[in-house]
């Protein structure tokens, strides 16, 4: 079966509920990006929806690498990229990697939370590409030894995710069978009476 981007991005939006901002519904992950570069200024809204992400003494430990396509850096990330990863990414024309502070400035101590911050920085930024017509991709699947080489990242930092944006591309572009058939599978998430609960086991009341 063949789906175009336009199709897929319609399969891919989950069931819309009143109240809840589109935008959670509308952010999902493709491998396919389409050959078009995104500007500076669009990057940047990206980025200033990150930076005011909540964070624990409000330290903000992320700091985000960002690769544009053609760039030493954005080279660097997609070497650090696992196999898997390099199969699709390389379409997209944007790549960033995520790295967080894992010792609070104000007193050295270690900041257990800082992994979860650079997190919820990611999110935002996610969530603000969707709504500029962006998509995302993140990507546990990287090489931490030779992102911390390539990009010389100093010890205390914690390396997250590595994120690959861009516009959506056509998903026949996914010359791999397994990629193809995820990119046009709808989106699944377990129930909220299984992650929701008022005590373990027993799921909290919501309605
Ligand atoms: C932290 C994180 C790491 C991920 N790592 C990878 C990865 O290495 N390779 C990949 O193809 N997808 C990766 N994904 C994408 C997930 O598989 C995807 O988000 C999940 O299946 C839900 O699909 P959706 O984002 O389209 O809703 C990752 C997602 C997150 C949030």
């Amino acid at each position: 079966m063949s789906l175009s981007a336009h199709e897929v991005n319609h399969l891919k939006h989950a069931p819309e509920v009143e109240g809840v901002l589109p935008v959670f519904f509308h952010r999902w992950s493709p491998r396919s990006f389409a050959d078009r570069a995104v500007s500076p200024a669009t990057l940047a809204k990206c980025f200033e929806a990150a930076r005011w992400a909540a964070s624990s003494f409000n330290e903000q430990p992320w700091r985000f690498f960002l690769g544009t396509r053609g760039s030493a850096t954005y080279k660097k990330i997609f070497e650090s990229l696992g196999e898997f990863n390099q199969v699709w990414a390389a379409s997209a024309p944007v790549l960033i990697l995520g790295v967080a502070r894992t010792k609070f400035s104000h007193n050295d101590a270690p900041n257990r939370v800082a992994l979860y911050d650079l997190g919820a920085a990611a999110s935002y930024m996610t969530l603000q590409a969707t709504a500029l017509g962006l998509a995302t991709h993140q990507m546990a699947g990287v090489d931490l030894d030779k992102a911390r080489k390539l990009l010389e990242i100093p010890e205390e930092y914690i390396i997250g995710a590595a994120i690959a944006l861009g516009y959506q591309g056509e998903p026949t572009a996914l010359t791999n069978e397994q990629m193809h058939k995820q990119e046009i599978t709808p989106r699944q998430r377990k129930p909220l009476d299984e992650i929701v609960l008022s005590a373990w086991g027993e799921p909290a009341k919501l309605s």
